[in-house]
């Protein structure tokens, strides 16, 4: 069934898109906590504080606009060059986060997942995100992935080891490798790749993002920094990508 419009009766937003356009996945790089927080002559953990504000109401809007999938960017593994007093405060987020919102979360059917090298996070992050996991595994409202401790060129690297340990094990053989087999081994196993991707704060890269599985998405960005990214600017978002025709190399 084709729904022309979406229109919120409690909301001021409305968006004009039809529902078919909605992208399924949403990959975000929530950038530009530290400017934020520097502009205003706070240190840049305030930021990453107040970016929280900002993931609860963007989480709500997608659950709203009906995404399935939203897989958002919270600590690379380049961010640990950063000087360890804010490498330790954006480590603590997950847990603090957590022990505010997964009630909410829960009451809105929030699938809780990671992606990235979750086991070298300290004890107490992992710990919070595994619980929130398990706690919302029979859930089947939108998928919520958090990007932890995630590098695309380590996923990859790491893929191949573990394709390969299974080819040495005779459990695969070299022949059958193709693309979802490879796609398989990645974290992002049994998602689909996103539709799109959103990038605030400015900068007009990747950084180590889902290298993999952006080869078809459509790329967003905007310089509003994420603490001031609102439901207003997603809206954008989508109705752009809306207007766009991907080909897939097609016609
Ligand atoms: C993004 O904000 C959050 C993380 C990388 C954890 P930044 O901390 O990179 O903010 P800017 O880019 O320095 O403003
Ligand atoms: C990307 O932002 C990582 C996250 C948002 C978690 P960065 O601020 O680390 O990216 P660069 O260093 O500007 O490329
Ligand atoms: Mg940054």
């Amino acid at each position: 069934m084709k729904i022309p419009f979406i229109h919120h009766k409690h909301s001021e937003e409305s968006i004009h898109i039809s529902e078919d356009h909605i992208p399924e996945h949403i990959a975000i790089i929530m950038d530009g906590n530290g400017r934020w927080a520097q502009k205003r002559g706070m240190p840049r953990v305030a930021g990453h504080k107040e970016g929280m504000s900002t993931v609860v109401n963007i989480v709500k809007a997608a659950v709203k606009y009906k995404v399935k999938v939203l897989t958002l960017y919270t600590f690379s593994t380049e961010n640990w060059k950063r000087p360890k007093t804010e490498v330790d405060t954006i480590l603590k987020l997950p847990k603090q986060f957590l022990h505010i919102y997964l009630p909410d979360l829960m009451a809105n059917n929030v699938r809780i997942g990671t992606i990235g090298d979750i086991e070298h996070l300290p004890a107490h992050s992992r710990e919070a995100v595994q619980y929130a996991v398990n706690r919302t595994r029979d859930n089947n409202g939108l998928q919520l992935n958090f990007a932890l401790n995630y590098g695309g060129r380590q996923e990859i690297l790491n893929a191949m080891k573990e394709l390969f340990a299974d080819i040495n094990d005779a459990k695969l053989s070299l022949d059958d490798v193709d693309e979802q087999t490879f796609s398989g081994y990645l974290y992002t196993t049994g998602l689909p790749d996103p539709d799109l991707l959103i990038r605030t704060g400015g900068e007009k890269r990747l950084s180590n993002y889902l290298p993999w599985q952006f080869a078809y998405t459509e790329f967003w960005f905007t310089d509003v920094l994420w603490p001031d990214f609102s439901e207003k600017e997603f809206i954008q978002a989508l109705e752009e990508y809306g207007q766009r025709k991907r080909r897939f190399g097609g016609l």
